[in-house]
Parts: C-alpha cells; sequence; structure tokens
C-alpha cells in the first residue's frame, strides 16, 4: 500500500534516482546500504565475459598501441645520432645521414598520429559495445528479477547502476587503460633505452623508481578512503534532491522548504569538503612524486655535464637522455588519475556483478506443466489455496496457514480492515511472491509449475495504482494483447465506460499518456486499467481496490460491466466499499491474516459477525 495518498498515485512508479532511499541510514551510503555481495571471482568474470567476444579486436589495439609508442620513443633517440654522427657529416658535407634523421623523424612523427588515431578509434568501438552490452544486460537481468527483489534494491540504485557505474568503467576504458599501458610502455622502452645509452644514467633512472612506487602505493591506499567518502557524501546530496523533488506536493503542502533547504546545504557543504579531501590527497601524491622526479633528473644531468665536459659522455647522447627523462616522469601525475579511475570502476563493476549475480526469487520452472484446455463455455479456473503460509522477506508471519478453494467461475469478495492480508492474498494468486508454505493451484497445477507466460496469461491482477506507460491509450488498453483490433480494444473500453472520456480527449485513443499519465485523472486511468485487464481476457481476474477512485456512477458502470464480463471468469473482489461487495457468490472477511468469516453476501448479512456490522454501518452511512 504505498499510493492513493493524497499526493495522487500518478508519483507512485515515476522514480527519480534515490527515492526510496532517503528512508536508509542517513550516515552511509545510501547507494550502498544494501549491496549485494558478489563473490570474488564475479567482478573478473563478468569482465571476462564482456572482453570475450572482442579478443581479436583487443590484440588489434593493443599492437597498434605497441607501434605507436615504438614511433613516439624513436625521436630523441634520432635526435642522438643527428648530434653524434649527422652534424660531423654534415661539416664534411655529407648530407646524408642528417637528412635520413629529418626523413626518419617526420615518418616517425606522422605514423605516431596515425597509429593513435587508429587505436583511439578501435578502443572506443570497443568500449561502446561493451558498455552497450553491459547496460543490455542490467537491463535484463533487473527486469526478470522479481518483486521482492524490486522492494529492497530500489530503484534509484538500478538507475545509478546502470547510468553511473557503466559510467566509470566507461572512463576506465577510454581513457584509463589507454593511459596505463601507455606509463608501463613507456617505463620499459625508456628504462632499457637510457641503459642502453649509458648505464650510469639509466641507473639512477631506475634508481628513483624505488621511492616513486612506494609514493603510488601510499596514494592508491589514501585515495581509497578519500574517494570513497565523496561519492557517499556526493549520494546523500543526490538523496536529498531526488526526494523533495518527487514529494514536491507534499513539501509545498507542509512548507517543509526552509527544513530542506538547511539539510540539503549541510549535505552539500560535506560533499565539497569530502571533495576537497580528494583533491589535496591527489595534489600531495603530484607534488612529493615530481620533487622525486626532479632531483633524479638535476642528478643525472649534472654528472651527464660534468662527464660530457671530461669527455667520458658524447653530448648527443647527454641531450637524448633529457630528452627521454622528461618523457619518464612525465606520465607520473596521470598514474594517479588512472589509479582513481580504476579504484571507481572496480567498485562500480563489482556492485553490477552483484547484481547480475542475483536470481529471481520466484523461478521460471525448469520442466512448465501445461494447464488443461479450456472449455468454451466456462473461461473460468479453480483456484486453491493449499495449506499456504506467507511472510514478507522484511517481516513477520502475514498468512498463516490457511486453506481455500475458489470453484472455476465464481467471484470471491475479500474484506477486512487495513493491514489484514487482502493484497497479500492477492500477490500471491498472481505468483508476484511464492508462499512460504504450502501451494496454490490453479486448475491443480501449483503456480511454480506453470510457465510465466501461461501464468500471466491466466491470472491477471488489477490494482488501484493503475500504471499507465508512455504510449497512447490504446496502445495501453492492448498491452496484454498486443495484437488486439482498434474495435477489440474499443468495445472493451465501451464495456467499462471508458469510452465517453477517451473520446473527449484530444486525439481520443491516439492521444499520448507520456508522463505516465499526467494527463488524465486517477479514476479515468484505473477505467483505462479496467480496459486493459478486460481485453487480457483472463481466466482468473483479480481485482484489488480496482474501482477505489471512481464515484458512485462510475463504479456502477463498472459493476454493470463487472457482471458481464466476470460471468463464467474466476474472480478475488477486494475492496471497502461494499457495494462492490454485492456481486460476489461468497464474501471472505479477513482479519490478521485469517479468514473470519465465509459465506454468501446474504448469510453474511443476516449474521451477526463482523460483516453484517460493517453492513449496517454502510447502510445507515447512506441514508
Ligand atoms: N512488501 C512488503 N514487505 C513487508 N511487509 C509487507 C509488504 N506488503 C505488506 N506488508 C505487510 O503485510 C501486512 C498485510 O498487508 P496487505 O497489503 O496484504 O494488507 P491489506 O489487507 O491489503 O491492507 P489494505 O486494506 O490497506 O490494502 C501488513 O501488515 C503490511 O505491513
Ligand atoms: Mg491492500
Amino acid at each position: 500500500m504505498t499510493s492513493t495518498t493524497a499526493d495522487g498515485p500518478a508519483l507512485a512508479g515515476e522514480e527519480l534516482p534515490g527515492k526510496e532511499e532517503g528512508r536508509e541510514r542517513p550516515d552511509g551510503d545510501p547507494f550502498d546500504a544494501d549491496a549485494l555481495p558478489a563473490s570474488p571471482g564475479a567482478t573478473r568474470a563478468l569482465l571476462a565475459s564482456l572482453l570475450a567476444p572482442m579478443r581479436a579486436r583487443v590484440v588489434v589495439a593493443s599492437l597498434l598501441l605497441l607501434v605507436q609508442q615504438a614511433a613516439v620513443q624513436a625521436g630523441p633517440l634520432l635526435v642522438a645520432y643527428a648530434i653524434d654522427s649527422g652534424v660531423p657529416a654534415f661539416r664534411d658535407h655529407d648530407y646524408g645521414p642528417l637528412a635520413a634523421v629529418g626523413i626518419g623523424y617526420a615518418v616517425c612523427a606522422v605514423g605516431a598520429g596515425l597509429l593513435q588515431y587508429a587505436f583511439i578509434r578501435a578502443a572506443a568501438r570497443i568500449n561502446q559495445d561493451v558498455l552497450l552490452d553491459l547496460r543490455g544486460r542490467i537491463f535484463r537481468h533487473a527486469q526478470t528479477l522479481s518483486v521482492d527483489f524490486h522492494e529492497r534494491y530500489t530503484s534509484g540504485r538500478l538507475i545509478s547502476r546502470s547510468t553511473t557505474d557503466v559510467e566509470s568503467l566507461r572512463e576506465l576504458l577510454s581513457e584509463g587503460l589507454q593511459e596505463l599501458v601507455g606509463v608501463i610502455l613507456s617505463f620499459v622502452s625508456i628504462s632499457l633505452m637510457l641503459l642502453w645509452l649509458d648505464l650510469g644514467i639509466g641507473a639512477i633512472a631506475v634508481a628513483s623508481f624505488a621511492p616513486l612506487y612506494l609514493l603510488v602505493r601510499g596514494y592508491r591506499r589514501r585515495a581509497v578512503a578519500a574517494y570513497s567518502a565523496r561519492s557517499s557524501a556526493m549520494a546523500e546530496v543526490i538523496v536529498k534532491f531526488a526526494e523533495t523533488m518527487n514529494g514536491i506536493r507534499p513539501v509545498q503542502a507542509f512548507r517543509r522548504e526552509p527544513a530542506n533547504d538547511k539539510d540539503f546545504a549541510v549535505f552539500n557543504r560535506r560533499h565539497e569538503r569530502r571533495n576537497g579531501d580528494a583533491l589535496l590527497e591527489m595534489a600531495r601524491y603530484v607534488v612529493s612524486s615530481r620533487l622525486v622526479a626532479n632531483t633524479a633528473v638535476a642528478a643525472m644531468v649534472l654528472w651527464g655535464a660534468s662527464r660530457v665536459a671530461s669527455g667520458t659522455l658524447a653530448l648527443g647522447v647527454l641531450a637524448a637522455a633529457v630528452l627521454y627523462l622528461r618523457r619518464l616522469y612525465d606520465p607520473i601525475d596521470r598514474l594517479a588519475m588512472f589509479l582513481n579511475s580504476y579504484q571507481s570502476a572496480a567498485a562500480s563493476l563489482e556492485k553490477i556483478a552483484g547484481l547480475l549475480a542475483q536470481t529471481p526469487a520466484v523461478p521460471e520452472p525448469a520442466a512448465p506443466k501445461a494447464l488443461p484446455v479450456l472449455t468454451g463455455e466456462h473461461p473460468g479456473r479453480e483456484v486453491t489455496f493449499e495449506g499456504v503460509g506467507f511472510a514478507y522477506r522484511t517481516g513477520g508471519e502475514v498468512l498463516p496457514r490457511f486453506t481455500l478453494t475458489i470453484p472455476a467461475g465464481r467471484t470471491v469478495a475479500v474484506v477486512g480492515s487495513t493491514g489484514a492480508g487482502k493484497s497479500t492474498l492477492a500477490k500471491l494468486l498472481a505468483r508476484f511472491y511464492d508462499p512460504t508454505q504450502g501451494r496454490v493451484l490453479l486448475d491443480g497445477t501449483d503456480l511454480r509449475d506453470l510457465a510465466t507466460t501461461e501464468l500471466r496469461r491466466g491470472v491477471v491482477m488489477v490494482t488501484q495504482e493503475a500504471f499507465l506507460f508512455s504510449g497512447t491509450i490504446a496502445e495501453n488498453i492492448a498491452i496484454g494483447r498486443p495484437e488486439a483490433t482498434p474495435e477489440e480494444i474499443e468495445h472493451a473500453a465501451k464495456a467499462i465506460g471508458a469510452h465517453d472520456f477517451i473520446s473527449s480527449l484530444p486525439d481520443g485513443y491516439a492521444t499520448d499518456v507520456r508522463k505516465r499519465g499526467g494527463r488524465i485523472s486517477a479514476g479515468q486511468r484505473q477505467l483505462v486499467a479496467f480496459a486493459r485487464a478486460l481485453l487480457a481476457d483472463p481466466a482468473v481476474l483479480i481485482l484489488d481496490e480496482a474501482t477505489s477512485s471512481l464515484d458512485v456512477p462510475g463504479e456502477r458502470a463498472v459493476q454493470r460491466a463487472m457482471d458481464t464480463v466476470l460471468h463464467g471468469r474466476t474472480a478475488v473482489v477486494i475492496a471497502h466499499r461494499l457495494s462492490t461487495v454485492e456481486i460476489a457468490d461468497r464474501v471472505l472477511v479477513m482479519e490478521h491474516g485469517r479468514i473470519v468469516e465465509d459465506g454468501s453476501p446474504a448469510e453474511l448479512i443476516g449474521g451477526t459477525g463482523r460483516f453484517a456490522g460493517l453492513h449496517k454501518a454502510w447502510r445507515e452511512s447512506l441514508a
């Protein structure tokens, strides 16, 4: 029971990210509050399965990058050759070596550019395909998970999985990995080059890696804490924002704006501070690593210069070494960026892997059984609750064991006080949950043995929420039977008394109900939902407060329609208004999950039980 409040049910499903998260621990990361644990190998397995179909393309992209790096690193070597061999030859009027260097330099520069272009293109394609696949998997998987899952794992979290988390993987794949491969390749190739040019200078460069490694490690450790604090603070900002805007009607009605402003300012400032902390960590790392790098460069240049002066080192070699050194330490800053994107991508991928590892609580049967074929005169099916008990995952027992048989074609009304368990009973019959004990049977077949398509065709539930999808009114009515003709759609709408209001809409049946029925009233939405159920033509129809938003004439019209519609069909009608109950063959009165009265309307009204009392009070209220 979440809707039909003063704000109207229109908002019930139109959730912004994190709408429900506001209810969770105010101090924790709401997106992580119920994080699903992924098994240790699951994250790697997910990444491997994403990349597997493009193995060949990954190899090609890596080769492109390798050759491109070689072309880039050739530059200083050519400069050394030009200084030490080209210039002396030039003095002897031998222009060949210098010309060769010039051509070689140009070829390397143009080649490196072209190769980089090819690599970026190849990497972007791989990247796009991986993300397309991943986002599709998240959507498809989340759709198959049961209602029970969606009640715990809010839509805000799902949205954050398929946007923020996919995005952080995109950053890693598009920039981070290229960066890392570039850094590693240049570290290795430049070190080798320096060692080859001059053993002593090369040794200093390699020795400087030890303090740099320690700095990277320390930064990594502190950055994890700083960035996770920042993302928790960001989540708080999003949650507060989404919750406020989503509940804007009660916010304004109860003048919550000043209090919200104050809360928001606190969260906003906290995020700013956490962001500052993270940036400071990065600044510390960059400054100290540059200090190490510059010290090493200074040592090498001084030592090299003294050796050039004493004639033990060629000038060209020193020039090449200095050029290489600049390139060697350049990527250290970028390494920090890579670490950041790697960390957030790893965390995101783990969350996604956890989500994808979930299995539906209401699983599809391995070997579905078929329902017996319905004979023409009898469109209904027998419904049996056999020793059924039920508890929601988060609460105590809602329904103690009970047994109930509704013969095919009968209409049963269920009444009882708020929270008695009526909707729970309905949801068990529609198999949104499986009972914790006992079985629910349709014509003798356990619902758990029915293929979902057969179950959904056979049992249709109309609730007070009356959710409308974006699209036209006609499409909304035809959701249960997309192949229905316009005549059939109109016939269903007429039968339910919805035709008049639909005809008065700007485009009639072709009117777009975008913004989830924002343009039509709650009662009109219920009429559309009713017409949808009629057209779906199920063997068992469940109406849970399905007429609660209709006015009395509207409800009467629906009742008249129901008399014909429900004829021969099995129906469970849950209603607070007793007028709806009179068409039932049998009435069940529920209290605290138990059926306390069971009989025909006439019997119960004539008796002295709860229903008789309710009915009397209702009669008096009409007089
Ligand atoms: N998704 C859920 N998770 C946990 N508990 C739930 C959930 N839905 C309902 N409950 C609890 O189960 C009990 C029965 O709820 P149910 O919705 O079946 O009542 P109801 O008879 O339909 O009431 P109403 O007349 O208000 O619609 C209530 O105590 C409620 O708090
Ligand atoms: Mg209910």
